[in-house]
């Protein structure tokens, strides 16, 4: 087991990446801390988790109010001491295909607050567990946009600040025995994108970027779990600051 032992939080753990993430980690034996806005899908996790002999509790937030965010991580240490792993997946785009005349301050805010902001309070909250136990692995969750999108600018912005908050962060807790990367994924199929799309628009996205990825296929949420996995374990422990490709080969 990669994981024994291992105290892991999840956030947007009930989404198809974290809800896979989630039950990943726990396979490999961590206690896995299930967090989201969603109580419904949070318990289908645990559940899941549960039954495949996995152990892991539930810990709703809202990572868009600094409060909660701080309340689930003092909970954490109240409750378990620790945490080895922090894996923070919670996000949303709700500015898809917008020009760059029409950007929305609303959306543009939300974009920033769910994606970065979210990101930069939890690892604030992380480091205040971890570096007194001088142990510590934080995945945070960027995109492939981060290189730039000419159909999410807001949303691209927002996840290019993952990738450069996590190098900071990188940069100032190796002393700490922590390491911080991210997951940039290019399209993963989840049920989100699904019935937003609906089936015909999903499969042709789904033809076009199939046709487009060097692999010839879109991620699945284990494509990005089995990544998540591998660096949340011991065995990436000479890896830091680096933003990960799941891509299949996408914008080479
Ligand atoms: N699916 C993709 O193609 C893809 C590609 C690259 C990056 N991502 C990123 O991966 C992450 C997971 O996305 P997904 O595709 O699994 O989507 P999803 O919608 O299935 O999962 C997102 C989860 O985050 C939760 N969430 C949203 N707002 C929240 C809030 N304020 N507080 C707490 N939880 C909140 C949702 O309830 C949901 O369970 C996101 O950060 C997304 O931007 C997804």
């Amino acid at each position: 087991m990669r994981l024994k032992n291992k105290i892991a939080l999840v956030t947007g753990a009930a989404g198809g990446i974290g809800s896979a993430v989630a039950r990943r980690f726990a396979q490999e034996g961590a206690t896995v801390i299930v967090s989201d806005i969603n109580r419904e899908g949070s318990e289908k996790v645990l559940d899941e988790i549960r039954t495949g002999g996995g152990a892991g509790a539930i810990m709703l937030a809202d990572v868009l109010k600094e409060d909660e965010i701080v309340a689930l991580f003092e909970r954490i240490k109240k409750e378990y001491g620790r945490l080895d792993i922090l894996a923070s997946i919670a996000g949303t785009d709700v500015e898809n295909d917008t020009s760059v005349d029409e950007i929305s301050y609303d959306k543009m805010s939300l974009n920033i607050d769910v994606s970065l902001k979210s990101c930069i309070m939890s690892c604030r909250e992380a480091s205040k567990i971890m570096m007194p136990q001088n142990y510590g692995r934080i995945v945070n969750m960027s995109s492939i946009v981060y290189r730039g999108s000419p159909m999410q600018f807001t949303y691209s912005a927002a996840k290019g600040g993952v990738a450069a908050f996590t190098r900071s962060m990188a940069l100032a807790l190796g002393m700490y025995n922590i390491t911080v990367n991210a997951l940039a994924p290019a399209l993963v199929e989840v049920d989100m994108i699904k019935n937003i799309l609906g089936p015909e628009m999903w499969e042709a996205l789904k033809q076009d970027c199939s046709s487009r990825y060097p692999l010839g296929r879109v991620g699945q949420p284990l494509d990005v779990a089995n990544c998540a996995l591998f660096l949340a374990s011991d065995e990436a422990s000479f890896i830091t600051g680096q933003i990960i490709e799941i891509s299949g080969g996408a914008r080479l």
